[in-house]
């Protein structure tokens, strides 16, 4: 299928390693240009990406694509909107951004966590894709033309999950993020849509696919009986940023093997 992503230019946040960088990987193989912003350039040793001694720019580059990393913390303003300075100079404009940066925290009950816990996945999570789409809608409507911004969300933005209550208030946020976006923006041809996967293999998830019990638990919970792989992700993040997909606007897509129809399946 031709997804038409030649030429077009990407702005796409934590893309070093994970989901971020499989995403950038299969866009560059479409054809489009790459701009990685992440606090580094190298990818997360716990991660399970192909090639990780090459970062992703060096990678797309062997493929024969072109990209542009550039350090950008995104909990600052200031460098996410310099990211997006650096892409339109460097390849002229701006057509896709994808909020992917994100963290997690685990492992406790909501009277357990700390503030810190909170401030960490908010900050990143919910003020990362605020200023990234911010900049970014400053950037569409300079050029008048329209855009296209896809939020990297969660099934845990969708749901309720136990023990992870900090990370999944901050992707309920995105995802309400997302349908603002869709609604204040849509009518100047700027689509918006988030991606919301269950539980794939990153640095991310590590402790838990570390945990064989719960690697095999989460897998057979699940009527796909599996866990999400970056692939997959990647995927979709293709057919959202190709206009194969222009009727689709504030979706909150399920990635997810079934997980969010039901955690006990046969
Ligand atoms: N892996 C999963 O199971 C899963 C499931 C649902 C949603 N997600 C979401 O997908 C996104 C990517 O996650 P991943 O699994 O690839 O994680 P990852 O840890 O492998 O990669 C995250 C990337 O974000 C970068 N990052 C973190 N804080 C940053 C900041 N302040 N500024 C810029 N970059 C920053 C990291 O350096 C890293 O490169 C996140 O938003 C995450 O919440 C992941």
């Amino acid at each position: 299928m031709q997804m038409g992503l030649e030429g077009k230019v990407v702005v796409i946040t934590g893309a070093s390693t994970g989901l971020g960088r499989g995403i950038a990987i299969k866009l560059a193989t479409e054809g489009a240009k790459i701009v990685v912003g992440d606090l580094s350039e190298a990818t997360n040793p716990a991660g399970f990406d192909e090639e990780p001694t090459l970062s992703t720019t060096q990678l797309i580059s062997r493929l024969g694509g072109e990209a542009l990393f550039q350090q950008c913390d995104v909990t600052r303003r200031g460098d996410l909107a310099s990211l997006i300075e650096a892409a339109t100079q460097r390849f002229g404009r701006l057509d896709i951004m994808i909020n992917n940066a994100g963290v997690y925290r685990d492992g406790k009950l909501i009277h357990e966590f700390e503030e810190e816990d909170l401030d960490f996945c908010l900050n990143v999570n919910v003020k990362g894709s605020f200023f990234g789409a911010q900049e970014a809608v400053k950037a569409f409507l300079r050029q008048g033309d329209g855009g296209n911004i896809i939020n990297m969300v969660s099934t845990a933005g969708l749901q309720g999950h136990p023990w992870q209550s900090v990370y999944n208030i901050s992707k309920g946020a995105q995802a309400n993020l997302t349908r603002c976006l869709a609604i204040e923006y849509g009518h100047e041809g700027i689509r918006v849509n988030g991606i919301c996967p269950t539980y794939a293999k990153t640095a991310l998830t590590r402790a838990l696919t570390d945990d064989p019990d719960y690697q095999d638990a989460f897998s057979e919970s699940i009527p796909l009986k599996r866990w999400g792989e970056i692939a997959d992700v990647a995927d979709l993040a293709v057919f959202l940023a190709s206009e194969r997909s222009s009727y689709i606007h504030g979706a909150l897509v399920r990635i997810d093997g079934g997980e969010t129809l039901c955690r006990y399946s046969v």
